[in-house]
């Protein structure tokens, strides 16, 4: 069965005139985006088979992906590396119209600031970042091979093999491995270590002994310049781009919050042990959001937009005891507090829309709430979009509200103040303060240590002044601790002077919170791969015929025009219908081939063509498409059409 959208194009001559064929390309560029219900039916039928047997499944869509270079492993003809892919033909343009819908979607619908920024970094901007320090995964390695592994993989690894296939397991320990894989991202080094030496995990490809796990810093480094003397790495994210921008941004902006700042590019990480294809590759495309809020004020002004969408969320304490995650309205997530803020919680709503919109089906897309340990230490809160795969549940986006982190660590280390101004329509009276150390006293008592000391007193919070204040007062002299110095010190009235006094203020000067969606697009390429791929028999050839049913917003390639036989009539009616596609900017192919029509249909399926147009001897241009008959009516009103309204196999 084939249903198809049959528009018959009245002719004066043998041949579909320019005015029909431009009707017929106007009618293409129209009919996009949405595929129907019968997509979602189909979709629902394939994650249904792929749950059994999902090797099989992945191996199918794999093995189609690499035959119609969607991608290919890069460096091939030298063995490749691990985790480093090329995209090709059909992989590129689905990428570019995933990346061209992400800026409609959020850039332009936010009026982001976007910009470029180079990969390779000076250490002092990833010093600051923290990530020259602690951008590290934890590894252990074999003691007679030296081959690494990640540890927390490891571990998960044992667990789920140990739950899936060992009938003997007794019902507490399956318990507990259960409870190990909750909090898998939540155990440290020294833990991490203790369960694997409890369970006996040995590595993988040899049976040997593993070390204690150690951390790895994942960056590549490098050094900028022919002297070697200024290190550099190239970027683990964009995100710092954007922070070391800020004031020029926020100027741009016209000095005002909130806004976001947006960035696609490369991004690095010399992962410890790739696997898993293109989910965890070693140079990757990062597409990241920076949204500047006053703290104080984390409402947002289209919340309402969002407000009422309902989806699957995975809080913390659902993940914790235990359950599954289910079906929230976000309205209710924030306004429970289980979302910390509206800006966290609009951005939430919007990656869903975004991704839902690609074709990511709905019933295999969560938002997982990070927790506690798993979040770095200054963050208020964070969700990933986690999509289900032949792999499990794979973090797509992370979503997470960084504080005033990035801001103040780059204003410490580059002297330069990244903060927002609030101006007051009035002038307000403020008790603030005042920490004034005395250099000459210090400098006697402390000699060369004289900075550090000062800097750490300007640095105290105003209740270690206080309390500074108090020791001073009653006992004359307080111990105080100087973290560069390593020591305590005693400090004497002499030295410092400490006062709350009354001041008048015209503004609030403070370090803006940022909420920073992170998108990993090679990730949500690939779970749109495997949620847009199904198999269906081919009558015709006995066999299973590999299909990709892709949305046409992401489709590599809209429309396949094709002559019903091979005869020079039809030929020029399809080249000319070409010619127009062209013009108007609509990927397609011409397939003029003498193969069965039959067969050249199967091959446009295996790379997931939304339309077809076929030229036959009545001067007839068929357009095949996704979507269902009832949307082309609706769009289309005024067109005089016929069709077939069976829209459960259309091309
Ligand atoms: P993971 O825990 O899977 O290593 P992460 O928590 O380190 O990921 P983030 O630092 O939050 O990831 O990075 C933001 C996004 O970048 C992720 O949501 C993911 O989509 C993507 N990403 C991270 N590492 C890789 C990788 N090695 N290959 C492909 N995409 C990646
Ligand atoms: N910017 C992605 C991250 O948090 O590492």
């Amino acid at each position: 069965m084939r249903a198809a959208a049959v528009r018959h194009l009245k002719t004066d001559g043998s041949a579909a005139s320019q005015s029909e064929i431009d009707a017929a390309v106007e009618s293409l560029k129209a009919l996009k985006i949405e595929a129907g219900a019968v997509a979602r039916r189909l979709q629902a039928a394939v994650s249904t088979t792929s749950g059994g047997g999902s090797e099989a499944f992945r191996q199918a869509v794999v093995n189609t992906l690499e035959r119609r270079l969607f991608y290919i492993p890069s460096f091939k003809i030298y063995r490749g590396v691990a985790g480093l892919y090329d995209y090709g033909p059909p992989g590129c343009a689905v990428k570019s119209n995933v990346l061209a819908f992400w800026r409609q979607h959020f850039v332009l619908e936010e009026g982001m600031l976007e910009v470029d920024c180079p990969c390779v970094t000076p250490e002092v901007v990833l010093k600051a970042s923290g990530h020259v320090d602690k951008f590290t995964d934890l590894m252990v390695k074999d003691e007679k091979t030296g081959t690494c592994y990640r540890a927390d993989h490891l571990l998960k690894d044992h667990c789920k093999e140990k739950l899936e296939k060992d009938l003997t397991l007794p019902a507490e320990k399956a318990a507990e491995m259960k409870h190990v894989l909750a909090v898998l991202d939540d155990l440290s080094s020294e833990e991490l270590g203790a369960k694997i030496k409890e369970y006996g995990i040995t590595a993988p490809d040899t049976k040997n002994p593993l070390s204690d796990p150690y951390p790895f810093n994942l960056m590549f480094q490098t050094s900028i310049g022919p002297s070697g003397l200024l290190p550099g790495y190239m970027r683990p994210e964009t995100a710092q781009g954007i922070f070391v921008n800020f004031k020029d941004l926020y100027y741009y902006n016209g000095n005002k919050l909130p806004f976001a700042a947006a960035q696609i590019g490369q991004a690095f990480r010399n992962e410890i042990s790739p696997r898993q294809g293109l989910l965890r590759v070693r140079e990757f495309t990062l597409a990241e959001i920076e949204h500047f809020v006053d703290p104080e004020d984390k409402a947002h002004p289209k919340f309402s937009d969002v407000a009422s969408l309902e989806f699957l969320m995975f809080p913390r304490e659902a993940q914790l005891g235990g359950e599954q995650a289910r079906k929230i309205i976000l309205g209710e997530a924030v306004s429970k507090g289980t979302v910390n803020n509206e800006t966290l919680g609009y951005f939430i709503g919007r990656v869903y829309l975004f991704l839902a919109h690609l074709g990511i089906d709905k019933d295999r897309l969560r938002f997982r709430q990070h927790l506690p340990n798993e979040m770095a230490h200054y963050a208020a809160d964070c969700w990933d979009a986690e999509i289900e795969c032949s792999y499990g549940w794979i973090e797509c986006v992370g979503i997470a509200d960084r504080s005033a982190y990035d801001l103040r660590a780059h204003t410490d280390k580059s002297g330069v103040q990244l903060v927002a101004h609030e101006k007051f329509s009035e002038p307000r009276e403020v008790e603030k303060l005042v920490i004034t150390p005395s250099k000459k006293d210090l400098g006697l008592a402390f000699k060369a240590s004289q900075k550090m000391v000062t800097e750490a007193l300007e640095a105290m919070t105003e209740k270690e002044a206080l309390d500074m204040k108090a020791a001073l007062e009653s006992k004359g002299e307080a111990e105080f601790q100087v973290c560069t110095l390593g020591k305590t010190v005693a400090i004497n009235k002499k030295m410092v002077s400490i006062s709350m006094v009354k001041k008048k203020e015209h503004q609030r000067v403070f370090t803006p919170s940022v909420i920073e969606p992170s998108f990993g697009i090679g990730r949500i390429i690939y779970c749109l791969f495997e949620h847009s791929f199904y198999t269906r028999p081919s009558k015709a050839e006995d066999e299973q015929l590999n299909v990709f049913r892709f949305p046409p917003l992401v489709a590599p390639i809209k429309c396949t025009v094709f002559p019903l036989v091979k005869i020079p009539k039809f030929e020029d009616v399809a080249k000319q219908i070409a010619k127009s596609l062209t013009a108007a900017g609509i990927s397609h192919i011409i397939d003029i081939t003498g193969t069965s029509i039959g067969k050249r249909y199967a091959r446009t399926d295996e790379i997931g063509v939304p339309f077809a147009v076929t030229v036959d001897s009545t001067s007839t241009v068929t357009i095949h498409g996704q979507s269902t008959w009832a949307d082309v009516m609706w769009r289309f009103p005024t067109h005089s059409v016929t069709a077939n309204d069976d829209a459960a196999d259309q091309n």
